[in-house]
């Protein structure tokens, strides 16, 4: 029953489609021009050879490109350009006098229908042609084709991590012809090869540099385009390196809070856990595909490093503070030295005996030697550590680099 009703309908739809055609036989009504046109097309592809080189010298097509769009795709693995090529070309045999032809000077045909030069894209998965299909190409009467094809091309780009997330990929385009194939020899048509108009701003990246290199050996010609392009990393920095200056602020404050206090301790293991989770973190935001580590890494585990030493100092100088043997001599003379010389207006902070006025002098002395020395002990490892967090601020802390 149902075949039956489709098959009706296709014998309606035949009939119809069929009345049209006749009708349109029965009167034309296609324009003056459109018929001196279509004649004009049927002359131009009627040539047998039409798909063969235009010349047996070399053609010369002049190719210039436009950007029109780029994006990452698969983990920042592949670089993808879209792109208008535009080409042109003499094909003498695409000629007419537009005097025959009612005043004809240029049309429009397909591709397909015509000679068109070949350009490879080399790329690391080997090597895939140019593709025109569905574009259309100006002829002119003298035979000048011009053919604009927007085409996508893809690359793995190199990735050098070590500034993330201010890091750069330098993404290269490798285009030429196959030697021999249909003797076309490509030259570049503006000095830079490429035009961006604005749209080397793309979705996380810009494309800061580019740039082009022509090879022109024996027979192939090659040609390369060179893409400098940097991650939109500000978002990103303030995401990843005020944390990590944070907890690094962290680690040296508490190293000025007394050795008593428990909020020392408290506060450094704080700094520590902190560290650790926030390694995690941007273990997994990172991009894998590098053999090279961040610095901001190196950054976090010198820090993790250091926060660890600070808890060791913490817990000798506990020790230190709490003694209540006589100190040794050397340590007596030690402190005498150092509050003597002008080091006394800087050893900062400089601990004192709680207050306990009911214990024997000699006993405050006692305390008094190891609390100042624990203090001078303090005050060197913290400006050590201070200044390892300075320099390591200048090494592995990434900066925006200015293009
Ligand atoms: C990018 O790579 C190409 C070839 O791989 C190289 O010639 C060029 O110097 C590189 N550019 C930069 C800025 O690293």
């Amino acid at each position: 029953m149902l075949s039956d009703i489709v098959a009706l309908s296709f014998v309606w739809l035949f009939l119809f489609v069929t009345s049209l055609r006749s009708q349109s036989c029965v009167i034309d009504n296609r324009s003056l021009s459109t018929a001196w046109e279509q004649k004009l097309r049927e002359e131009l592809m009627s040539c047998d050879s039409r798909y063969q080189p235009p010349s047996i010298n070399e053609t010369v097509v002049k190719i210039s490109f436009t950007l029109k769009s780029f994006y990452f795709e698969n983990d920042e693995e592949i670089f993808t350009i879209s792109s208008w090529v535009f080409l042109n070309w003499d094909d003498l045999r695409l000629t007419w006098n537009p005097d025959h032809y009612d005043g004809i000077n240029e049309v429009i045909l397909s591709s397909m229908k015509i000679w068109t030069p070949k350009l490879s894209h080399y790329s690391s998965s080997g090597e895939d042609e140019f593709d025109y299909i569905m574009s259309g190409c100006r002829i002119t009467a003298k035979g000048r084709v011009t053919c604009i094809p927007r085409v996508v091309h893809q690359t793995v780009c190199s990735t050098k991590l070590t500034n993330w997330p201010y890091d750069t990929q330098n993404c290269t385009f490798e285009f030429g012809s196959k030697p021999g194939f249909d003797r076309a020899k490509f030259v570049l048509g503006s000095p830079r090869g490429i035009k961006m108009f604005g749209a080397e701003y793309g979705p996380g990246w810009t494309i800061v540099d580019f740039s082009k290199s022509e090879s022109n050996d024996s027979k192939s010609v090659k040609f390369s385009f060179n893409f400098i392009v940097q991650r939109e990393g500000v978002g990103l920095a303030a995401l990843v390196i005020v944390p990590s200056l944070i907890l690094s602020l962290i680690t040296v404050m508490s190293m000025t809070l007394n050795v008593e206090d428990k909020i020392r301790l408290g506060m450094l293991c704080f700094g520590l856990l902190g560290q650790f989770i926030f390694l995690q973190e941007i273990n997994s935001d990172l991009p894998k595909h590098s053999a090279d580590t961040p610095t901001v890494l190196l950054y976090l585990r010198s820090s993790i490093v250091l926060t660890l030493l600070s808890i060791g100092i913490t817990f000798v100088l506990t020790h230190l503070y709490t003694r209540c043997k006589p100190p040794p001599n050397f340590i007596l003379t030690f402190n005498e030295k150092v509050f003597e010389s002008y080091a006394r207006y800087i050893i900062w902070p400089k601990w004192n005996t709680t207050g306990e006025n009911k214990i024997g002098d000699d006993v405050n002395k006692i305390l008094t030697a190891w609390i100042d020395f624990a203090s001078i002990i303090n005050f060197v490892s913290m400006s050590i550590i201070a200044l390892t967090y300075i320099v390591m601020y200048t090494i592995y802390i990434p900066k925006k680099p200015d293009f």
